[in-house]
Formats: structure tokens, C-alpha cells, sequence
């Protein structure tokens, strides 16, 4: 089948699009930006045609021929700074695709949403397709992709094109060439001097698992169904405790109280302002502290989904923060990788030539400065929880 796939220069697309070549399918990447015919998904290369998600008549254009659309694209970010974009580009540019792809025929689309669309819990249990996003935080992202799963399906069944939706949880891994906020849970916890934890939990899964997670949806998904993609669920200490053995680090010790960690983000979003770095937590992410995003992927597993355990998802997301330029130089140096990290992938100079960019100068100097994990005798005594 040929399949345009949108969003492929990101953390979902990317691997959505090597899924859909490891299936077989013949790859179209829709990219809103680069002049290349082809690009790069690590040593493969597919079709690239450019056009603007607001660009009806460009879109038509690079769907010709396409039997089918995996639409990853989507602006994945919270704060103040990023709703006007979020609920522009999650929403309308969804509805734009959509209609293209009606008007040259495409028979079939796989649109990414979240789990997030399926709200949380107060207590620890996991959700399914049939819960709604309820009277709980919910900043401007949740709520386009709320907009974006109803404006999927108006189009879907007013033009007769069959759409299915992907509801992905918290993906980890990589390659990435934008920190994400996924990615950021990890970082923010090898960062953290104090080595703190939350109450709430997630759902955690790889990468590579949601991109398999999508094919297996365009190939067998039921039209109008809503589909979550997810792993393991866990507690955040059970989160954080994963990156600290992973890492070699401490913890993690006392839970940040949500009134706290929103201090904080405000902090953090202030100084992501000055310095135009994205902020590594935001007030609306610290709303969300306590509740449970716990999710079971029973439907799709019925079609075949299989997801690796968080263990082996988390050492991912650590063997690829290895490698970035997001991960400080004297951190980095300071890791004591566990083996699964390596086991996990292979560690690359960098990630970003796999994404079809020229390496940046000094890209190899990253994966020579992660250093193999020493053994090292136990600390004599054990190290004093902090609290922020
Ligand atoms: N990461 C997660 O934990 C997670 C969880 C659940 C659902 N999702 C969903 O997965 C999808 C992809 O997220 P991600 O994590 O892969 O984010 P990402 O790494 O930031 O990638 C976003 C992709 O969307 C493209 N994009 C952004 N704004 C665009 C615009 N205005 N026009 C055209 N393309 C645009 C980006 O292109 P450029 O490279 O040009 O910027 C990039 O290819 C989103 O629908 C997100 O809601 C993600």
C-alpha cells in the first residue's frame, strides 16, 4: 500500500514511518518543511513532498496516489505560549488532511490522538476506550485533542473515508529532534538535585511499539473505533526509581506536593522564556500531579499489539537522552548506565543524522562520553531524602 505519513521528522511519526516500511508499505513523508525529494528515517530514505498543514490544494497534492494516511503530524506541547498553536494545528490542520485526502480518494486514515482524550483517576486504575475525559485538570492540549478526535470522525463520516483513531499513552524513545514532554519526564529526574517524586502515575510506552501500534490499526482497525496504545502502568516512584537504577542515581525520595511543583514550573516556564528553551515542566503539567493517566490497551491488543515492559522502555528513553544535546555534558559523564540501557539500543554518535540532518560538529564525542557502568561498593551510609 502506498501511505502518506505526517509528522515523520518527530518522536511518533518517525517511528510510524519506519513501521510502515518494515510492513511493506511504500512511504510518502508530508513535511511542512526541507527541500529534499527524500528523507532520511536513520539508513533509509523515503518520498518527501512538502505542503503546509493549512495548504488544501499542496496536501492534495502529495496524497495523489495514496491509499492511506497515518497523520502524526501535531503540535505536542503545554504552557501558555503554545495553546493558540496547539488548537490550530491539532484541530484544523486534522481537518484539513482529512478533506484532501477525501478529495483525492485515500480511502483510509490513521489518526494520532492521546490517551489523554480518555482522561485520568483519582485512584490507581487503568481506563479504557469507553471513559470520557471528565471534571479534572485538563490544559489546552487535552482539550485539542478532545476537538481533534471529534473533528476526525465528522470528516471521516461526511466524506466516507474510513478513519481510525490511535491513542498513544506516554511514549518514550527516540530518535527525537525536539524534546518533547514525554522525554522530559525522564530528563527532568536525572536533573533534579533533590531526586524528588510525585504521587499519580503514567502509562509509559515505546516508541517503536506505538509506530508497529499504527500499522497494525491502518491494516485491521475498525472504522470510528478509538484505540489506546500504551504499556505498563506505574506509579511516578515507580517511574522515577526505573531512571535511578537505570542511571546509577539516588532515589527517588520525598513526593513534591502539586502546589509546590506549580511554583516551580512557573519558575521553569519563566526561565524557558528568557532563554527560549522549551521548559521542562509547566504549571499545567503540575495540575495534573496525583491523578492516575493508567490506561489498558485490551482492544488493540485483541488485533495483535504487544508492547515491551516499562523497564525496557525507559532504558530506551535513557540510551537516547545519552546521546542528546539535552543531557548536560557533566551529567552525562556522571551516568552509570546499567547494561539494559545498552541492551536497550545501540548507542548512536547522536541522533539527529538520523533524521536526515547534516551531524552537528562534536556529535561523536557524546556516545564516547557515556561511559560503561563501574562497579562500585554499596554507599557506607544512605543518603538524606530532600525535600524542595
Ligand atoms: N509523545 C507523546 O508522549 C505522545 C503521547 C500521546 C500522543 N502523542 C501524539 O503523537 C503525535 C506526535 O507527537 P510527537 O511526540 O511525535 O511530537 P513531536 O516529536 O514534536 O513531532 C511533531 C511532529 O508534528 C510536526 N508538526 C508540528 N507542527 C506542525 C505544523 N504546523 N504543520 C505540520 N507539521 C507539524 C512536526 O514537524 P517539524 O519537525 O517540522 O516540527 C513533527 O514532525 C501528536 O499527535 C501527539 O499528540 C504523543
Amino acid at each position: 500500500m502506498r501511505v502518506a505519513v505526517t509528522g515523520a521528522t518527530g518522536l511518533v511519526g518517525g517511528q510510524v514511518a519506519r513501521a510502515a516500511l518494515d510492513a511493506g508499505h511504500e512511504v510518502v513523508a508530508i513535511t511542512r518543511s526541507g527541500t529534499g525529494a527524500t528523507l532520511a528515517l536513520g539508513d533509509r530514505r523515503v518520498a518527501r513532498v512538502t505542503a503546509a498543514l493549512t495548504d488544501r490544494a499542496g496536501l492534495r497534492r502529495a496524497l495523489d496516489g495514496c491509499d492511506g494516511l497515518l497523520h502524526c503530524a501535531a503540535v505536542y506541547a503545554f504552557g501558555p505560549e503554545h495553546e493558540e498553536q496547539v488548537r490550530g494545528v491539532n484541530v484544523a490542520g486534522t481537518r484539513a488532511i482529512l478533506e484532501a485526502a477525501a478529495d483525492v480518494g485515500t480511502a483510509r486514515a490513521v489518526v494520532t490522538t492521546s490517551s489523554v482524550t480518555r482522561g485520568s483517576s483519582r485512584e490507581p486504575l487503568a481506563r479504557s476506550e469507553h471513559d470520557l475525559l471528565g471534571d479534572e485538570p485538563a490544559p489546552a492540549y487535552y482539550e485539542s485533542k478532545v476537538a481533534q478526535e471529534e473533528a476526525a470522525l465528522e470528516v471521516g463520516s461526511r466524506r466516507g473515508i474510513e478513519v481510525v483513531l490511535a491513542l498513544p499513552t506516554l511514549v518514550l524513545g527516540g530518535p527525537y529532534r525536539r524534546l518533547g514532554p514525554s522525554n522530559a519526564i525522564v530528563l527532568r529526574y536525572l536533573l533534579d538535585p533533590t531526586r524528588s517524586t510525585f504521587a499519580g502515575g503514567g502509562n509509559l510506552v515505546d516508541a517503536r511499539d506505538v509506530g508497529a501500534g499504527h500499522v497494525l490499526l491502518l491494516d485491521s482497525g475498525t472504522p470510528g473505533q478509538r484505540y489506546l496504545l500504551g504499556g505498563d502502568n506505574l506509579s511516578w516512584r515507580a517511574v522515577h526509581s526505573l531512571v535511578a537504577d537505570l542511571t546509577g542515581l539516588p532515589g527517588p525520595y520525598a513526593e513534591v506536593p502539586a502546589g509546590v511543583a506549580s511554583a516551580l514550573a512557573a519558575t521553569d516556564e519563566w526561565w524557558s522564556r528568557l532563554t527560549a528553551r522549551p521548559a521542562l515542566s509547566t504549571r499545567e503539567e503540575a495540575a495534573t500531579i496525583g491523578r492516575h493517566y493508567w490506561y489498558a490497551s485490551d482492544r488493540a491488543a485483541d488485533l495483535g499489539y504487544a508492547a515491551r515492559p516499562a523497564r525496557a522502555t525507559v532504558a530506551a528513553a535513557v540510551g537516547w537522552l545519552a546521546v542528546s544535546p539535552d543531557l548536560p555534558r557533566w551529567l552525562r559523564e556522571s551516568l552509570r548506565l546499567h547494561p539494559d540501557v545498552r541492551a536497550a539500543r545501540e548507542l548512536v554518535p547522536a541522533p539527529l543524522p538520523e533524521l536526515g540532518e547534516p551531524p552537528e560538529p562534536g556529535d561523536g564525542s557524546a556516545a564516547a562520553a557515556v561511559r560503561p557502568r563501574p562497579r562500585r561498593p554499596p554507599p557506607r551510609s544512605p543518603r538524606r531524602p530532600q525535600t524542595r
